[in-house]
């Protein structure tokens, strides 16, 4: 939700940006610029849409210009950048950031949503201040340029520690979630940031530094990094980094090592990050496997600030998470509460904070977000520790807010995932969920290391299997192409099977923006059959028939009941089911896995489906329209 990007060294600032931009561009695309400090000048440009505009602007710019940078302007060593997300003001070029105060000279870039702004902008504009934008953000960057110039009245010198102590000034007044960078045409040579609720990282570089809402923008540059706590200011230049909290005592990150390479962050040959992250997810869960089962037999998690005593008193379990992550909570639910007996309950975010939820000290949170930073997910976190209740998170960003603030974690190793849509980071989230049920299980001494060993055996059998399907997935591209002009696409599942329609509904909906829901299999006859009509592809999930064979022959018995109402049947079931064949117009055989395993291999096709029949449509599968990958306002 707004990618931001600062840089204060020796080589010209400008280059770095756009290339930070880019690699940030999945956290919104409704338009970009950047401030570069040049000569003791402030140099910005702007664009609504999507950073290809604003490049080809900057191109245009330097051909009229012949720009020292060759892409319109100057060649100077600072400078900032920012790609929108937009919540206050439409997508255009005057909502677009950087925004500056009337002189000019101050230019601020924003993340976030300035609560207190509507107050702010009254009084400003009751001292005669006249604003450029529809943005909240434009506050901001008047009453910094306003605290500079009180600053300097009072006869403090220019100094990179004005603009910080300026920056502390604002930030006191602000309210809501904010990351703030700035950076002031009399104060070259820095960029200061400032951080509440909303993410924001320092890279550490050789006479050079950066400033970024993830290390994926400087990753490039360097692995070093630096985590900012809550409410403090980070100053940079080429040299130095300071950081003090908003009243300017001094305060300290934590530095950490960046373990993945740029080229985690490259397309690498795949026509979108999507395709290249669906091929990534044997890997990827291999990688979130690796080191969990200790020779005695007891689950890993990584940081744990949860005695096993705690553990043992936990009588109620709740995950909480919005979107795909969401989902994999409900595919949790089945395993944790079949493994431990604890009972579990799923919600999403942004209703479980406003419902007055009945949380103590023995109730579990489970938290589950790939970026870390989703706000509804935080609030829910934070609602849950008002109340006392443990908080354990999944997650994939280490260093994030949400780890941070919860008593337990465990990292999903997925490594970085751009396409807005998850894909990878669904699949290594099931893993950890499965990994969390067993670690219940084996502290409450409901499950021997034996039997915990041969479930964590099948999971190291799942990469594998994926590659497998992976390699034989031509047969759903095909059916990509079939289906693309489809009105509506409907998707069945029971037990686990269930939120994998869910799933495979989402994608389609958010990628190929067409219509399409998943249900409970068993729920169809109770309304949404009167949806189906001739043709009506239906998307049915089928659970294996080891095991549970009535949740099987139910299934098979709803795949009949469509059918027999006109829908083209297109059936996902493992491998050697042939009592699925009379009835399938299409079917895909995934490899065989227990139940409660299953939907890591179902899940697969409809990711490759979704995403083929958006690039049949003719969208960016990578950018759907109107989404952000971090969604870091409530
Ligand atoms: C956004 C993304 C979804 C994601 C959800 C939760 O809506 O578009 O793909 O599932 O946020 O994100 P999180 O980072 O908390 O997993």
């Amino acid at each position: 939700m707004c990618g931001i990007v600062g840089y204060a060294g020796a080589r010209p600032a400008l280059e770095i940006v756009l290339d930070g931009l880019r690699r940030l561009e999945y956290r919104g695309y409704d338009s970009a610029g950047v401030a570069i400090v040049c000569d003791g000048e402030l140099q910005t440009e702007k664009k609504a849409g999507k950073l290809a505009n604003l490049e080809k602007l900057l191109a245009e710019r330097a051909a009229a210009t012949d720009g020292d940078s060759g892409l319109g302007i100057g060649d100077g060593p600072t400078g900032i950048g920012h790609t929108r997300w937009a919540t206050h003001g439409g997508p255009t070029d005057r909502n677009a950031h950087p925004h500056q105060a009337s002189d000019g000279d101050v230019a601020v870039i924003h993340n976030g949503i300035i609560e207190n702004f509507a107050k702010l902008r009254g009084e400003l504009e009751d001292a005669g201040v006249q604003f450029r934008s529809d943005t909240d953000t434009e506050c901001a960057a008047h009453l910094l340029a306003a605290a500079l110039t009180e600053l300097r009245a009072a006869g403090e010198e220019n100094s990179p520690q004005l603009l910080a102590k300026a920056m502390q000034q604002v930030c006191l007044r602000l309210e809501g979630a904010f990351t703030l960078l700035a950076v002031d045409a009399a104060i070259p040579g820095a960029v200061v940031g400032a951080r509440r609720n909303s993410p924001l990282v320092v890279g550490r570089g050789q006479g050079e530094n950066y400033l970024a809402s993830d290390v994926a923008a400087f990753i490039e540059h360097t692995r070093e990094a630096v985590e900012l706590g809550q409410d403090q200011i980070v100053l940079i230049t080429a040299d130095t980094i300071e950081i003090t909290d908003f009243d300017g005592q001094p305060a300290s990150g934590t530095d950490f090592h960046v373990d993945w390479d740029a080229s985690a962050a490259e397309k690498g040959g795949y026509d979108w990050f999507m395709l290249k992250e669906i091929e990534e997810q044997p890997q990827a869960i291999a990688d979130t496997l690796l080191g969990r089962l200790t020779e005695n037999g007891q689950i890993m998690l990584d940081e744990v600030r949860i005695s096993d005593e705690d553990l043992r008193d936990v009588d109620k379990i709740f995950i909480v998470a919005c979107g795909t992550a969401y989902h994999s909570g409900m595919v949790a639910k089945y395993a944790i509460e079949h493994w431990t007996r604890i009972p579990c309950e799923v919600e999403l975010a942004s209703e479980f904070r406003y419902r007055d939820p009945v949380l103590d000290r023995s109730t579990l949170v489970v938290v589950i977000s790939q970026s870390g930073e989703t706000m509804d997910t935080l609030m829910a976190l934070r609602h849950a520790k008002e109340q006392k209740a443990r908080v354990l998170a999944v997650c994939n960003t280490n260093g994030s807010t949400i780890p941070r603030e919860s008593d337990a974690v465990l990292y999903t190793h997925g490594g970085p995932e751009i396409a807005v849509a998850s894909t990878k980071a669904f699949l290594t989230q099931l893993v950890a969920c499965y990994l969390i049920g067993l670690h219940l299980a084996q502290v409450r001494g409901i499950k021997y290391a034996d039997e915990v060993a041969a479930v964590v055996a099948q999971l190291h059998q799942v990469p594998e299997k994926l590659r497998e399907l992976l390699g034989r997935i031509e047969p759903v591209r095909e059916l990509a192409r079939e289906l693309k002009s489809a009105p509506t696409v409907l998707f069945i599942g029971r037990h686990v099977g269930y939120p994998v329609a869910l799933e495979g509904a989402l994608k389609l909906k958010e990628l190929a923006y067409m219509h399409a829901e998943g249900f409970a299999a068993g729920e169809l006859k109770h309304g949404p059959i009167a949806l189906i009509d001739e043709g009506t592809p239906v998307i049915c999930i089928v659970p294996s028939a080891a095991g549970r064979s009535m949740l099987h022959d139910k299934v098979v018995s709803n795949i009949q009941e469509v059918r027999a109402r006109g829908a083209r049947t297109i059936v996902i079931a493992e491998e050697g089911d042939r009592a699925v064949e009379p009835y399938a117009d299409h079917l895909i055989y995934v490899p065989r896995t227990p139940t409660l395993l299953a939907p890591l291999v179902t899940t697969v096709p409809l990711q490759v489906l979704a995403a083929e029949i958006a690039a049949a449509r003719g969208h960016d599968v990578d950018q759907p329209r109107n989404l952000a990958k971090s969604v870091t306002v409530e």
